[in-house]
């Protein structure tokens, strides 16, 4: 059953790993998909091989980092879509280091592409769902947003801000049928993890009560959840193979 015809779904990020992940079953499940990325060769290849199989898929090559980009990359969607039922916010870089030797570029990246682009994208596109009195926004955050880690405290403040962020929104939106949700995923197989060396995966895994790593279409399978789900809002739902238990 195809649980998303006639669904416009934005998702941000969408070259790799997990947004490429949701952006692939989200078309298996007949979403119009608007996806971004910086990488214009691949994000065009993505668009050209999820439309070969059927989809409907649209590549904007945007640099989140960059708040000018990101008012075009909305306007354009305006343009481009007469409604946009959900927007995935999932772009997210890392630049870690200890504190006392991060740099003011190292903190700015990662705040710009992993909290502010998103208060820019959802303060432009947010109007128009309260318009139409419906709309699902899935901000993907990370269990590092809840319980911090060593050498991450840029990546930690954006993911706890956008966990704030989200449900301090969700109060806002929620009286006229828009929900706002986070996924936090725990470690999930992607470029981003691929450069932790066996010892520091060895060492995860003894915190993980199911014992590896997640895999991408895991966190693509919450994101369909939320993206149907009509009266959660405001919750964060952790997809960590039990690492975080509140
Ligand atoms: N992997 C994990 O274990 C894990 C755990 C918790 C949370 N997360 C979160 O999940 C999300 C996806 O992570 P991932 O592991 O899939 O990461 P990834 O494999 O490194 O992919 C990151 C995606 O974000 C896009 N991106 C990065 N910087 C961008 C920018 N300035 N403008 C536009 N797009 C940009 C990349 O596109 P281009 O290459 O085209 O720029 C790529 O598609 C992130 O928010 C991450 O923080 C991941």
């Amino acid at each position: 059953m195809k649980l998303l015809e006639n669904k416009t779904v934005v998702i941000t990020g969408a070259t790799r790993g997990i947004g490429l992940a949701i952006a692939q079953h989200f078309s298996k499940h007949g979403a119009r998909l608007a996806i971004c990325g910086t990488n214009a060769e691949r994000g065009a290849q993505i668009a050209q091989s999820l439309s070969q199989e059927g989809g409907d898929v649209k590549f904007y090559q945007v640099d989140l980092s960059d708040s000018q980009q990101v008012a075009n990359f909305a306007e354009q969607l305006q343009k481009d879509f007469s409604q946009i039922d959900v927007l995935i916010n999932n772009a997210g870089v890392t630049k870690d280091q200890l504190l006392m030797k991060m740099k003011d570029e190292d903190w700015s990246k990662v705040l710009d592409v992993n909290l502010t682009s998103i208060f820019y994208l959802c303060r432009a596109l947010i109007r128009p769902m309260l318009k139409a009195r419906q709309g699902k926004i899935i901000n993907i955050t990370s269990v590092v947003g809840l319980i911090g880690n060593a050498g991450q405290t840029n990546y930690a403040a954006s993911k706890a801000g956008l966990i704030g962020f989200s449900k301090s929104l969700a109060k806002e939106v929620g009286g006229r049928g828009v929900t706002v949700n986070c996924i936090a995923p725990g470690f999930i197989k992607t470029d981003m993890t691929d450069v932790l060396n066996e010892t520091q995966k060895a060492a995860l895994l003894q915190h993980i009560p199911l014992a590896r790593l997640g895999e991408p279409s895991e966190i693509a399978e919450a994101a369909l959840f939320l993206s149907k789900a009509n009266y959660i809002t405001g919750q964060v739902l952790t997809v960590d193979g039990g690492m975080v238990m509140s």
